[in-house]
C-alpha cells in the first residue's frame, strides 16, 4: 500500500479504473469474427441511471441492441420502456427489440434476463450489485454496472471474488466511477504520475449538497415495497450518502495515491435529516482517511438545503496541488503548471464508457477490470461510514474481513424486514459511541 511515485507509473494499470494497459483478446464473445455483429443488451434496474445507460449504450458506433429489461417493479420497468421508445430517442428505436416476453420483474427478473444478453447493465440499488454481478459473471457476460458496487463488507468479498473469476474469463467489466473516463481527470492523473505536483502530502474531497427526493409511505404498503421505493435512505440498500455519492471523490484520491486507506476515523450525525421518510442514514459525514504512508484525506459530504455547496477533489503535493473541478494544477504560490481546456476538449464521460466498453467488446478485446477498484473505492466508503456511525477509528483489514453482512435474508414483498420503523414512523439510526462494529 505504501506506493512511491515509480511504483506508481509502474504498476499504474492496477487502479486506473481497471483499464489495462495492453490489451488481452477476450474468451467471452468475438462480434468482429460473426456475420451477426449485433452486441445484445439486458438491463437490470430500469430507474433513470438504467434509463441513461440503455441509451448511453445504444448510442455507441456498434450494432447494439437492447433485448431484455429487468426491474424489481413493472411501473418502475413500464416507464423506462417508454422514455427509451419515445419519440425523443426516435434514433434508438431499430436499436430496440424487447417483446413483453422479455420484460421481467420482480426479484429473480436478473436471473431471466441475464441469459439474453452478451452485456449487462446493473443498475439497481447498490446492495443487489454483488448478487447481480456475481451472476453476470458466472453466465460469461460482459458487464456495465454502476457504483458503488456493495453497501457491507460482506458485499465487496462476493465482488472481488466475481472480479477474479472475471478477470480468469476476461470478461470486460466498466464501473460507472465516471471521472475514469474524463479527459480532464485523465490529463490531471497523467501529469501527477509524471511528478507535476512531486510526492502527495494530503488530499480533500467534498460531496456536500442538498439531498436528495423522498417517496412518502403508502397506505397498505409492505416494509419491503416502502423501503426499495426509498432505498436511498436504508444502508442494506444505499450503503448511506458517503456510500451512494461521496464514493466518486474518494475514488479519484485513492486513484491519486494508487492504494487505499489504512484506517479511517471521523465524526457524522443526522442534523436536519429529521422525522418520518428519513429511514436511518446521516446527513453530514466528516472523515479522515489515513493512508499506508501517513497521507491524510479530508473528506466530508453532507446533504443539507441551503449550505455551502461543493463536489470536488484536491490533492496536494511537495510541489503543487491539483484542484480537480477546475482542472488546474498551480504550484504553492499559485502560479500555473497546467490548466485543461475545459471549454474545447472535456467530454461527457457516461457516453466515454459505454464507447470505450463496446469498442473493445466489438473487437473481442479484454481491456477493462474496473470492478476490484469499484470494490475497494466502494469499501472505502464504508470504512468512513463505519468510522462516523462507531465514532471509533476502524481498520481497513478488519473491516473488510469483518462478514458484516446487513443485507435482508429473505427478498419478497411481504418479507419480515430486519430494520422497523417505530410507532411514529422513525427507524433506529446509529449513535456514535453507542453503535459497535467490534468488541
Ligand atoms: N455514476 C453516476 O454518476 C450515477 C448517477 C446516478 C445514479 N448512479 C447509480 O445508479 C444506481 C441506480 O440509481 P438510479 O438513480 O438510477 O436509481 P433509481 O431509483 O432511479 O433506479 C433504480 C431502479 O432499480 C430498480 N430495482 C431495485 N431493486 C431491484 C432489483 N432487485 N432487481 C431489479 N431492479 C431493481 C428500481 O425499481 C429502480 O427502477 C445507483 O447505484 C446509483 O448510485 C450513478
Amino acid at each position: 500500500m505504501n506506493f512511491n511515485r515509480r511504483d506508481f507509473v509502474k504498476s499504474t494499470s492496477i487502479i486506473t479504473g481497471g483499464l489495462l494497459t495492453t490489451p488481452f483478446l477476450s474468451e467471452a464473445s468475438f462480434f468482429n469474427s460473426n456475420s451477426d455483429d449485433t452486441i445484445k443488451i439486458a438491463v437490470i434496474g430500469c430507474g433513470g441511471r438504467g434509463t441513461g445507460a440503455v441509451v448511453q449504450a445504444l448510442s455507441t458506433k456498434q450494432n447494439v441492441k437492447l433485448v431484455a429489461m429487468a426491474d424489481a417493479f413493472k411501473d418502475r420497468l413500464n416507464q423506462c420502456y417508454e422514455n427509451i421508445t419515445s419519440d425523443d430517442q426516435a434514433h434508438l428505436k431499430a436499436k430496440i427489440n424487447v417483446p413483453e416476453d422479455h420484460k421481467f420483474t420482480g426479484f429473480d427478473a436478473y436471473l431471466k434476463a441475464i441469459p439474453l444478453a452478451d452485456v449487462v447493465i446493473l443498475t439497481t440499488p447498490p446492495g443487489f450489485r454483488p448478487m447481480h454481478f456475481e451472476a453476470a459473471v458466472n453466465a460469461g457476460k460482459h458487464i456495465f454496472m454502476e457504483k458503488p458496487v456493495a453497501t457491507d463488507p460482506a458485499g465487496i468479498q462476493r465482488v472481488l471474488a466475481a472480479a477474479e473469476k472475471a478477470k480468469a474469463k476476461k470478461l470486460n467489466v466498466v464501473v460507472g466511477l465516471q471521472r475514469h473516463y474524463q479527459n480532464s481527470y485523465r490529463e490531471l492523473m497523467k501529469r501527477l504520475q509524471d511528478g507535476m505536483v512531486g510526492d502527495i502530502v494530503s488530499a480533500s474531497a467534498w460531496w456536500n449538497n442538498d439531498g436528495v427526493w423522498t417517496n412518502p409511505r403508502k397506505p397498505g404498503q409492505t416494509e419491503m415495497d416502502y423501503q426499495m421505493r426509498n432505498w436511498y435512505y436504508f444502508n442494506w440498500l444505499c450503503g448511506d450518502h458517503i456510500t451512494e455519492q461521496h464514493i466518486h471523490n474518494i475514488d479519484v484520491i485513492n486513484w491519486a495515491k494508487n492504494g487505499y486507506p489504512v484506517r479511517a476515523r471521523g465524526t457524522g450525525g443526522r442534523e436536519v435529516r429529521k422525522g418520518k421518510d428519513t429511514g436511518e442514514i446521516f446527513d453530514h459525514h466528516l472523515v479522515e482517511f489515513e493512508y499506508a504512508d501517513g497521507t491524510i484525506l479530508n473528506s466530508q459530504c453532507r446533504h443539507m438545503k441551503g449550505t455551502w455547496a461543493k463536489v470536488d477533489e484536491l490533492v496536494v503535493g511537495t510541489k503543487g496541488k491539483i484542484q480537480f473541478d477546475a482542472a488546474k494544477i498551480t504550484d504553492h504560490k499559485g502560479n500555473s503548471l497546467y490548466a485543461f481546456d475545459k471549454k474545447n476538449k472535456e467530454n461527457q464521460p457516461y457516453q466515454t464508457e459505454h464507447d470505450e466498453l463496446f469498442e473493445a467488446i466489438a473487437k473481442g478485446e479484454y481491456k477493462f477490470a474496473d470492478a476490484e477498484n469499484g470494490a475497494k473505492s466502494t469499501m472505502t466508503s464504508i470504512l468512513g461510514r463505519m468510522a462516523t456511525y462507531s465514532g471509533q477509528v476502524i481498520e481497513w483489514d478488519k473491516a473488510i474481513n469483518s462478514g458484516i453482512d446487513i443485507m435482508p435474508k429473505t427478498l419478497a414483498w411481504d418479507a419480515d424486514m430486519p430494520l422497523k420503523p417505530d410507532a411514529n414512523g422513525n427507524y433506529p439510526v446509529a449513535i456514535p459511541g453507542k453503535t459497535k462494529y467490534f468488541s
